[in-house]
């Protein structure tokens, strides 16, 4: 029986093999062969979870538009209808709007990953970029979707982020018509962003995902001791430190998908608002343009930067600020100068520099969500000069800094 089946997979593997010539080395060099480092950690789960959160997102959203309707007058009503009355909408509403919030998480340890086993270093720079092209296009669909349900959150968030626009010199005031398709945030501005939020963004968000792993496949993965495994190979040229990534990988990263659904399906059925932080309270109050909500405050994943925005008294600068606090990640390979690439062989001041620098981000996505009190606004002027200081000032630090001999071969704890 079994040798019957064998003979049906291998004669069907052959007849696409023969039709399709190109999947089969596909297969090998992005699976079979594709040798991944054999130490990977907890850490190199989140590239795999956040693959996971795309697929959800997509398959979740295409139900959701099956019954949301993009109109001002109708989208609230039809959220509430797929809430209360679409058989298990409210499932599907809730996993879309928590793997929004899980995306932004796993995506923030992704690159927090990235920041202490330095993956962005030679020769992983396009990686690097492409994932944070990948991070500003992520931002634009996570408030491009947030405004959709046309909650009050919704309508005034689009109208501060939106408003934004008008402190560039010159274009401003034109270009804020421009964007919302009116003068003020309206139907026009709503029908555009859900064109942007289901299809235009998804795209490109998927196009980027398919280069970063490219990139990422041509010059290998990087490892938590930093260790470059193609310098060892063994007489057949496989990495002495490399597994192939399936079936071992895929294994390991199924058990991580397990693990992450678990939590996702804790929140989404007994936390789906997360305490105000996944979904805002005021978002269940339809969009009221003569009443403004008392705190107009962005969801968790955006607030380190809302809080910068803030505490900058002058709108032009705080916007500068604030886009400039995402955009010199862009740098970082080129600010870092140190020998090393992982976090186990630097030196103290690395350890101590990147703690702060975490701790000032998480402070200030704490103050993000605050009222803004004198206090509260001077803490996250430090902290945003640390922020800044952090990068400006790398690479000093890096250079400086002792560092660990690294060895020919990746430590295994195992
Ligand atoms: C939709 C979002 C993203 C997806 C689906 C994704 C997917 C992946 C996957 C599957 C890997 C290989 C497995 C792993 O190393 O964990 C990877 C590696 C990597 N990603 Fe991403 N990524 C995303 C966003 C980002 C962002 C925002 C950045 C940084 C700005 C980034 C930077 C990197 C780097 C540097 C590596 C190589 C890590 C290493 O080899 O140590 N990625 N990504």
């Amino acid at each position: 029986m079994n040798a019957m089946i064998d003979k049906a997979v291998n004669g069907l593997a052959g007849w696409v093999n023969e039709r399709t010539p190109g999947l089969l080395p596909f297969y090998r060099k992005h699976l079979s062969e594709y040798y991944a480092p054999k130490n990977f950690n907890f850490w190199y789960f989140f590239g795999s979870l956040a693959l996971l959160v795309f697929v959800n997102q997509i398959v979740t959203g295409i139900f959701l538009t099956m019954h949301y309707k993009p109109s001002a007058a109708e989208a609230f009503a039809s959220v509430e209808y797929i809430m209360r009355d679409v058989e298990w909408g409210w499932l599907i509403r809730y996993m879309h709007s928590t793997g929004a919030s899980l995306f932004f998480a796993v995506v923030y340890l992704h690159m927090f990953r990235a920041l202490i086993y330095g993956s962005y270093q030679k020769p992983r720079e396009l990686v690097w970029i492409l994932g944070m092209l990948i991070f500003l296009v992520l931002m634009a669909e996570a408030f491009l979707g947030y405004v959709l349900p046309w909650g009050q959150m919704s309508f005034w968030g689009a109208q501060v982020i939106i408003n934004l626009f008008s402190a560039i010199p010159v274009i401003g005031p034109d270009l804020v018509i421009w964007i919302r398709g009116d003068y003020v945030v309206s139907d026009a501005t709503l029908t555009r962003f859900f064109a942007l939020h289901v299809i235009a963004l998804p795209l490109v968000l998927l196009l980027l995902i398919v280069l970063h792993l490219g990139a990422l496949h041509e010059v290998g993965s990087n490892n938590p001791d930093g260790v470059d495994i193609k310098k060892k190979k063994d007489e057949s040229g496989k990495p002495l430190d490399g597994i192939p990534f399936h079936p071992y990988y895929t294994v390991k990263d199924i058990v991580g998908a397990g693990v992450f659904m678990i939590i996702a399906a804790f929140i989404i059925f007994y936390a789906p608002t997360f305490g105000d932080l996944f979904l805002e309270f005021d978002n269940f109050n339809e969009a009221n343009p003569l009443v403004t909500p008392q705190h107009i405050k962005p969801v968790w994943y955006f607030t380190p930067y809302y809080a910068m925005l803030r505490a900058i008294p002058s709108t032009l600068l705080g916007v500068a600020v604030m886009g400039g606090a995402v955009l010199i990640f862009f740098l970082l390979p080129w600010l870092d100068r140190s020998k090393v690439r992982s976090i186990r062989y630097r030196g103290w001041i690395s350890k101590t520099m990147i703690t702060l620098f975490v701790i000032s981000f998480v402070i200030l996505g704490w103050l993000g969500l605050q009222p803004g009190s004198e206090l509260q606004t001077l803490v996250a002027r430090i902290c945003t000069f640390f922020y800044f200081a952090f990068f400006f000032t790398m690479p000093v630090w890096t250079a400086i800094d002792k560092t660990k001999p690294v060895p020919e071969r990746v430590t295994s704890h195992a």
